[in-house]
């Protein structure tokens, strides 16, 4: 069947060119402004009203430049890149909010040759509400992203690891390994050993670092909520599940890091789930039937001992080996006790500041009481510790009478000596162990005895009092107390 052409009008090519200008002439007389750039973003053509708008004195040509020198916030050159039109969006020139138009020009070959911005503002007062609540929305949004954000941040760096132990440096080394690296990393150590902390540091020290860092503690959530909690709910999955969808901590942790503590205490139900999002790199939420695809990073971390639960049929072995890709094992204090000085110093400082007073000190005996126990808390119940006696005891040098809640030294002293060797390996204990306890009770009797002066305890251990300070440092019974 023949086009209609109607009369006046010969062709195709002549009505395209003819609704072009006209169009242009439109826009030139209805809009506030409108400005056309090529494919490089080049301003190839701009209204006089634009330039107006935008204070253009005249006396420079802006033909030619790029769009951007102009408009900094202007958006075209996406409209040239994607071929997407804007049909209503707001730009702020100058200070003020513009309803603005963004439309690709094509070419021959329907390709985008440029793109055509036209600014809607004047002849649309009547959308003046709409765009000052558009703008509220926008404050707000921005708000609550920020407070978000804040929340999914890395509290600690790795520099806040202390201790200069040969164990903490290879924990602190490491977890430096393993932010270069992407694999599941998997924290393993006793309460208060700083799995937390460097779940943060290792984040913070990883290419995910501006992504989000989102936690959840599977032993804090009732087994009931925890599925929903990880993976999400979609809307109707079960009765009050309300009709949104809820994202679950995967899909917030998307691009970031999900640091799952006590995955020790994840329910048996639960971790073949959990290991197809390890292993596939998706989640299903539940009442739902699509998988989501989510770039994760997972940091475990259990204080359990995750093999004998893998014997006793409560932890899956497959899992297992999914999380234990990158494992870290935080050292307990009494492993680590020449430690011991260095961590007070920063925790008084913490205590001190927190309190807005001035920072407490250790007297050497006071540091001897600390180091020589066993810390079955860790450093938590060390910075316990601290802040109680701080707490109760006026001394600006907190001595060991500050330290009541621990045992004395004596009674140490006299444990490490009486101590049940390992029965398992037939009342034996290596000799290097047996050695290492039998010198340290001895240093520490020497101590008592001499009410800590160092050079008396030397002469009585019958060793040099530099030997006796290189002995102190490696059992952990440093001070930075002068030469006594
Ligand atoms: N090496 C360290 N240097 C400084 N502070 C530390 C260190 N290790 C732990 N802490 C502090 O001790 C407290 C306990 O640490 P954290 O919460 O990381 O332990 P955790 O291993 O997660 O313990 P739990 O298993 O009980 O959850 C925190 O206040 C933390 O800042
Ligand atoms: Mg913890």
């Amino acid at each position: 069947m023949a086009r209609q052409v109607p009369a006046g009008l010969s062709s195709d090519a002549e009505v395209r060119s003819l609704a072009a200008s006209s169009l242009v002439k439109l826009f030139d007389s209805l809009y506030e402004g409108a400005v056309v750039i090529d494919q490089a973003g080049r301003i190839t053509w701009i209204n006089d009203k634009y330039k107006a708008l935008i204070g253009w004195n005249g006396s420079e040509a802006i033909e030619g430049r790029l769009i951007e020198d102009v408009l900094p916030n202007s958006r075209l050159r996406h409209v040239v890149e994607t071929g997407h039109a804007d049909l209503l969006d707001v730009l702020t020139v100058g200070g003020r909010q513009m309803v603005v138009s963004r439309i690709p020009l094509h070419g021959e070959a329907g390709n985008v040759i440029g793109a055509l911005g036209v600014i809607l503002y004047d002849r649309l007062q009547a959308l003046r509400p709409i765009v000052s609540k558009f703008q509220q929305m926008q404050t707000d949004l921005a708000t609550v992203r920020k407070q978000l954000a804040s929340g999914r941040q890395a509290k600690y760096r790795i520099s806040q690891f202390v201790g200069a132990s040969r164990l903490a440096a290879e924990t602190k080394e490491q977890a430096r390994r393993a932010a270069e690296r992407e694999g599941a990393v998997l924290l393993l150590g006793e309460t208060g050993t700083g799995k937390e902390l460097l779940a943060h540091a290792i984040h913070a020290a990883s290419r995910r670092a501006e992504g989000p860092l989102v936690s959840i503690n599977a032993a804090a959530i009732p087994e009931a909520l925890l599925e929903a909690e990880l993976f999400g709910v979609e809307p109707g999955a079960y009765t009050g599940a309300g009709t949104k969808s809820r994202s679950g901590k995967f899909l917030l942790a998307d691009g970031g890091t999900l640091f799952l503590d006590e995955v020790g205490d994840m329910p048996l139900a639960l971790q073949p789930k959990l290991l197809r999002v390890l292993q596939e790199g998706e989640v299903e939420p539940v009442g739902g039937n699509q998988l989501r695809a989510v770039n994760v990073r997972v940091i475990a971390a259990t204080s359990r001992d995750l093999k004998a639960m893998i014997e006793a049929g409560s932890f899956r072995a497959d899992l297992y080996y999914r999380l234990n890709v990158l494992p870290i094992r935080l050292p307990p204090l009494r492993e680590r006790s020449e430690d011991v000085s260095m961590l007070c110093e920063t925790l008084l400082e913490q205590i001190a500041e927190q309190g807005g007073e001035a920072s407490r000190t250790l007297a050497a005996d006071g540091l001897a009481r600390l180091a020589a126990y066993g810390w079955p808390g860790n450093v938590r119940e060390l910075r316990n510790v601290l802040e109680q006696a701080v707490a109760q005891s006026d001394n600006r040098r907190l001595a060991g009478a500050d330290f009541p809640m621990l045992p004395e030294v004596v009674e140490v002293i006299q444990r490490l000596v009486d101590a049940e060797p390992d029965t398992v390996n037939s009342g034996v204990r290596p000799l290097r162990e047996a050695v290492a306890v039998a010198e340290r009770a001895e240093i520490l009797r020497a101590l008592e005895a001499t009410g800590w002066v160092k050079l008396h305890a030397a002469r009585l251990l019958g060793i040099s009092r530099a030997q006796l300070y290189e002995k102190l440092a490696i059992l952990g019974i440093v001070s930075e107390e002068a030469d006594t």
